[in-house]
């Protein structure tokens, strides 16, 4: 039985600012399995990677994605509002994120936000781009909008999807296989020893989130899940090796 993997949620994201190259790089620095980003979409069509729909928590400036050009996007300072160390940091579009992910052959989980701001056809964009990458077995594409995994399961079967959910199941492999997707994506909190077994044994993945500490990253490996999602890979590293 292999450890779980880590995955960087929005990179390192505990020690550089969210969504950028600085806590990507940081992540693979401290040997992470992956990365966890965060996926919407401009208005000129660019698949845009930022935790918010508004890009006023991250950034200098204001505004939703979906009203900004990538030219205005990649005018914003996204690293000054953690560390003014950071101040050259830019929001990523998915197609860098890709490029660092072949390079350093990392596995990278996409989450697809669609609603309660709508992107039109984000899913065929998203599929396409993995396509013209070649990144359909190095991708798991998670989101809250499940209707969402369904078709994208529909574009491309190879592709991994899983479910995200916050409040606690009964038996979410069950769901989960209803609409093909591969994984749960739950808030840790959620799970136990039951909704594990049962996943692993009808062949679902187990992909907790948001895991940040000693005490929670102990206790998941315990529980043998695939993966762990947590903005402190060091301490996951560490942890489950
Ligand atoms: O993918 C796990 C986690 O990132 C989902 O919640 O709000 O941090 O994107 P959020
Ligand atoms: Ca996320």
């Amino acid at each position: 039985m292999g450890r779980p993997l880590i995955l960087a949620h929005r990179g390192a994201s505990h020690y550089a600012p969210e969504n950028t190259f600085a806590s990507y790089e940081m992540a693979v620095d401290m040997n992470a399995d992956g990365i966890e980003i965060d996926v919407h979409k401009s208005k000129d069509g660019h698949l845009i990677v930022c935790h918010d729909e508004k890009v006023d928590r991250t950034t200098n400036g204001t505004g939703y994605i979906k009203d900004l050009t990538l030219e205005e996007i990649k005018s914003l300072d996204a690293g000054s509002w953690f560390d003014k160390k950071f101040s050259k940091e830019k929001i990523p579009v998915l197609e860098e994120v890709f490029e660092l992910i072949k390079k350093e052959n990392i596995f990278l989980n996409i989450e697809l936000k669609n609603g309660p701001i709508f992107y039109s056809n984000i899913e065929e964009d998203v599929v396409g781009l993995i396509k013209d990458y070649r990144l359909e077995n190095h991708v798991i594409i998670s989101s809250f909008n499940h209707y969402s995994l369904l078709k994208i399961k529909k574009l491309e079967p190879r592709i991994k999807t899983g479910i995200l959910y916050i409040a606690g199941m009964v038996s979410p492999w069950k769901y989960a296989k209803s609409i093909g997707a591969d994984a749960i994506h739950p808030l840790f909190i959620t799970i136990n020893k039951e909704v594990v077994k049962e996943c692993l044994f009808n062949k679902v993945m187990v992909n907790p989130f948001t895991v940040n500490n000693e005490k929670e990253i102990t206790l998941m490996k315990k529980l043998n899940v695939t993966s762990i999602i947590t903005d402190c890979p060091d301490i996951g590293i560490r942890v489950v090796s």
